[in-house]
């Protein structure tokens, strides 16, 4: 049996896993830092590698724990090291070069774009999907389409111009003076509300691209709740508007149905353009019900991580190191943290 301890801290959870045989979780620890950045609708990256510091021992010690080992019986350590925001890398990537060093164990540096596609094998020793895929990593950071040939062979084929979708869902909560992280709560009402009742954007880009644009959807939902502005009229500075609970419903579920249609339109595209065999889903937006709902309806099998596996962790890193050390794909004590403008997906 193989223990690997991953470690990922590259925006604002801090966390700590121990994975055997790269599909069974031994335990699996987020501090999120959620209520830190809430006042500020969105994540402060002075703010989250201060707590990170502050986070990781005692997230990497509850993993030990949980999982009833000791440091000495980890066989590797794996840490997302791309890409993020550089002071959150910095402090998980720094953390495992050293544990990396002192133990004298294998290193290994981790996409943390590629470990949420991977993700939708944790717990599921016997999952093994047909390839070529089509990946989708939809979250706060990243909307993006990957063709996966194996899982050291996952190639970015589309992404997002602008906002990613989670973003788009924070920014429109916040529109909507709803709290933050956005996505959760929108898809909640989105229940409740009519998706016909605002006409809002739908950016397919060109006829057959794979990329995404959100930032026109997101505007639109501000012009509808505060009307299209004056020339040099600043919209912001006007006191909201106030809406009944139906009408914050009614615009959720028109913005979910906005989003749900351009990904299930682009995700079509990508399966002929790659003759995938399924498609596998990740990252935080991968647990909105509407979404999992319409990809029920697909021709071929869609796959979903479990819901505690969506949103950032440190068990899918440590999953997909697992392929990588067996494939002998250590890294060096060199590694560097990769941020998201060095980042050039390949
Ligand atoms: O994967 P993640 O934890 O962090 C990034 O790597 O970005 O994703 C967080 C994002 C947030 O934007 C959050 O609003 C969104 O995922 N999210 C959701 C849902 N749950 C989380 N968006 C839509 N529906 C959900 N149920
Ligand atoms: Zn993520």
């Amino acid at each position: 049996m193989t223990l690997i301890l991953g470690i990922e801290s590259t925006c604002d959870e801090t966390a700590a896993a121990v994975v055997a045989d790269g599909r069974v979780v031994r335990s699996s620890v987020v501090a999120s830092q959620a209520e830190l950045h809430a006042h500020y609708r969105g994540v402060v990256p002075e703010i989250a590698s201060r707590a990170h510091i502050e986070n990781l021992l005692p997230v990497l010690e509850q993993s030990l724990s949980r999982a009833d080992i000791k440091l000495a019986d980890i066989d590797a350590i794996a840490v997302a090291y791309r890409p993020g925001l550089i002071g959150s890398l910095l402090i998980g990537v720094t953390a495992a070069k050293t544990l990396a060093w002192t133990l004298d164990k294998p290193l290994l540096g981790v996409d943390h774009v590629h470990a949420h596609l991977y993700s939708v094998l944790l717990d599921q020793p016997e999952l093994d999907p047909p390839l070529p895929a089509v990946g989708l990593v939809a979250s706060g950071g990243h909307t993006a389409l990957y063709q996966i040939d194996s899982w050291l062979d996952v190639r970015l084929i589309g992404s997002t111009i602008d906002d990613a979708v989670g973003e788009a869902y924070d920014k429109v909560a916040a529109i909507l003076g709803l709290g933050y992280p956005g996505g959760p709560i929108i898809d909640r009402l989105a229940h409740s509300g009519d998706a016909g009742a605002v006409d809002l954007p739908r950016s397919m880009l060109g006829r057959n691209s794979l990329d995404f644009s959100f930032s026109g959807l997101k505007t639109a939902v501000l012009y509808h709740v505060r009307g299209v502005p004056a020339r040099g009229e600043n919209i912001k500075a006007s006191p909201p508007p106030t809406l009944t609970d139906a009408d914050v419903a009614n615009i959720a579920a028109s913005f979910q149905s906005a989003c749900i249609d351009v990904i299930v339109k682009k995700l079509r595209r990508a399966i002929d353009q790659v003759g995938a065999r399924c498609v596998i889903v990740g990252g935080g937006v991968s647990a909105n019900r509407g979404l999992r709902a319409a990809l029920a309806r697909f021709p071929i099998a869609c796959y979903f991580p479990e819901l505690g596996y969506c949103t950032d962790n440190a068990a899918m890193s440590a999953g997909l190191a697992a392929v990588q050390l067996s494939a002998g794909k250590t890294s060096s004590l060199a590694l560097d943290a990769i941020t998201f403008s060095q980042f050039r997906p390949g």
